[in-house]
């Protein structure tokens, strides 16, 4: 999703800090960028670019900013093609704006602002925030009232920062469903507005989290000064936080890339998780669990839900957040509900969560982020010690949600985690088979994993991750599922990943493969050391390769399988020269529906 940043400064340096805050949102996913300032004869300039920042930062290199006050952003568009005049910040008679979000009601007020002889160059929703705050500037009002009013006629969601070259001390920003926060330099020459404390990374010692409807207002006199107004405009105090985010986290550690750093980490953060879990949470007198997420997060559901119900015997529903919320589901009593989100902005389960709040149930969010929305609007949080994620497809945020989820239903102190460790490592250890692997299978464009019972739900994040990374079409499937329709596909064109470890399950997986390879199906058959005498000849088939990961009982097995269809797909994109960290259209927090 987008990424804002802005500074009200007492140094002329403005553009520098800017650049380097929006390279540290670039995770966050965008498309194009932009950045404005206020130069030192109150003229407002702009500089956009579409693509990567490199560019932006290119043309800023060709001219001088002296200037103490300025606003930038990375634009994941929703309203408006990919195009530099679409790119923020937006302009309109000398006002300049910033904006993370969709405003629901901007036809309308384009409408009305058109009858008034505004004029709109883009065909963004956001241009008509810029617009609507001239027009309260035209009839009579200052910059902070004419901001106010504007906010108050928004409908939609919103991170917006504004500047306005008639009252170049001030700068004012509005949260309203889009993350938001504002930082303090040590030395207090420095004050800023950005989407998250990554972006503050390096430039702010300490930071506020702004609330649902809060606006603030940053003035400079002869120091550094800032108000919050609540939704309803009284002044309002916020909890000052030290920002925690250092350079390390947002450092690749000299991995090639965040995501090989964060895959790698899979095997020292289980640690996180197990020595801080210290939950008085027994599930044992509930009725039933509803796990609701999206993407990877409501895979890590569905892996917990097989857990859960086999180990604690309680029934789990898992639910797509986006369909929950507008389903006008049954709630129920005794009901725990859970949401998982690593970033905790995820607007559909953000917003799912506030709909089972509303309706008077507890809510318990696993969240990475424990600044974020969902972290702090939940009534329970376990927080999942990952560390920073920084790579767009999530890895090591999905291994210790279903941790964190597995630890809710099994003695801590009958959890073997050195094990663990050591299983995780195994396939790490031996990377260089799954590259291997992902150069003889990148040039397919169809993939089907499958898997049995609790391998099912790992191959549905197996098929996720490779889709989002190497943009091919690729399907989780139970692997019982195939003859009933999906064998059509089957042709030697087709790799099959087929998770199938040596449980209870795995004799039948065998036998889907076979009726895979029966229509000249390819396979990768990620298995473990005691399949080896079971394989019926299989491992012989010039259609088969095999990958033999280390052998362990449930519920210790997924861990290791998670790593290798993470790693697999990491490598099939980084051979097919995709940005891993980056992959097209995707944001690291979807904060919009
Ligand atoms: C995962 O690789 C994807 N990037 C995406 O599906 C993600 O899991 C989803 O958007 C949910 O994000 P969250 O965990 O931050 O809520
Ligand atoms: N809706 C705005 C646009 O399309 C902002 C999108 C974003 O959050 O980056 O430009």
């Amino acid at each position: 999703m987008c990424g804002i940043v802005s500074i009200l400064s007492f140094e002329d340096d403005i553009s520098k800090k800017l650049i380097g805050a929006l390279e540290r949102l670039e995770y966050r996913g965008y498309d194009s960028a932009g950045l404005a300032f206020i130069d030192k004869n109150s003229n407002l300039q702009r500089i956009r670019s579409v693509g990567k920042i490199e560019e932006l930062r290119r043309r800023i290199n060709k001219i001088t900013i002296k200037s103490n006050i300025g606003i930038a952003h990375t634009r994941w568009a929703t309203h408006g093609k990919v195009t530099e005049g679409n790119a923020h910040p937006h302009v309109s008679n000398g006002v300049a704006i910033v904006h993370n979000g969709i405003i629901e009601n901007y036809q309308e007020l384009k409408k009305k602002l058109l009858k008034e002889n505004f004029e709109f160059e883009s065909e963004t929703d956001t241009e008509v925030i810029a617009a609507l705050i001239a027009f309260h500037i035209k009839n009579g009002n200052n910059f902070e009232q004419a901001f106010k009013n504007t906010i108050l006629e928004l409908k939609g969601t919103f991170a917006i920062v504004a500047i306005y070259e008639k009252e170049t001390n001030i700068l004012l920003g509005a949260k309203k469903g889009s993350p938001m926060a504002i930082g303090f330099s040590e030395d207090e020459r420095s004050y800023y507005i950005a989407s998250d404390a990554i972006a503050l990374s390096s430039l702010a010692k300490n930071i506020i989290y702004l609330e649902e409807g809060d606006i603030v207002k940053i003035e400079k006199q002869d120091k550094l000064n800032y108000t919050i107004f609540n939704s309803s405009i009284h002044m309002t105090k916020r909890n000052i936080i030290p920002n925690n985010v250092s350079l390390s986290d947002v450092s690749k550690n000299g991995y090639e890339t965040f995501m090989l750093k964060e895959i790698f980490e899979e095997a020292t953060i289980v640690r996180n998780i197990y020595n801080n879990f210290d939950y008085d949470i027994n599930i044992s007198d509930l009725d039933s669990i509803s796990i609701i997420a999206c993407g990877t997060s409501y895979y890590a559901g569905l892996l917990a839900k097989y857990w859960i119900e086999d180990i604690a015997q309680i029934h789990v529903d898992v639910e797509i957040a986006s369909e929950f919320r507008y389903r006008n589901p049954v709630i129920f009593s005794n009901t725990l509900y859970i949401f998982i989100s690593q970033s905790g902005e995820t607007i559909d389960t953000l917003c799912a969560m506030r709909m089972v709040k509303e309706l008077g149930r507890k809510t318990l969010a696993l969240v990475n982020v424990e600044t974020s929305s969902i972290a702090r609007e939940a009534d329970y949080m376990i927080k999942l010690f990952a560390g920073v994620e920084i790579g767009v497809a999530s890895t090591k945020a999905f291994v210790v949600q279903a941790l964190s989820l597995l630890l809710l239903c099994v003695k801590k102190q009958d959890f073997k985690i050195d094990f663990l460790e050591d299983l995780i490592n195994s396939v790490l250890n031996n990377k260089y088979q799954l590259s291997h692997i992902a150069e003889k299978i990148k040039d397919s464009r169809s993939f089907f994993y499958i898997g049995r019972g609790i391998n099912y739900p790992i191959a549905l994040e197996g098929a996720l991750k490779i889709k989002e990374l190497s943009y091919v079409s690729a399907e989780g499937y139970p692997a019982g599922e195939i003859k009933h329709g999906p064998i059509a596909i089957i042709d030697e064109n087709v790799y099959t990943i087929a998770l199938a470890p040596f449980d209870k399950y795995f004799e039948k997986t065998i036998s889907n493969t076979q009726e895979i390879l029966a229509r000249n199906g390819k396979i990768i058959l990620i298995t473990t050391e005691k399949a080896r005498d079971h394989l019926h000849g299989l491992e012989s088939s010039k259609n088969v390769y095999c990958v033999f990961i280390p052998d362990s009982d449930e519920p210790y097995t997924s861990f290791p399988l998670i790593t290798v269809i993470h790693l697999l797909a990491y490598y099939t994109s980084k051979s097919k020269g995709y940005d891993v960290d980056k992959p097209r259209n995707l944001a690291k927090s979807v904060t919009v529906e």
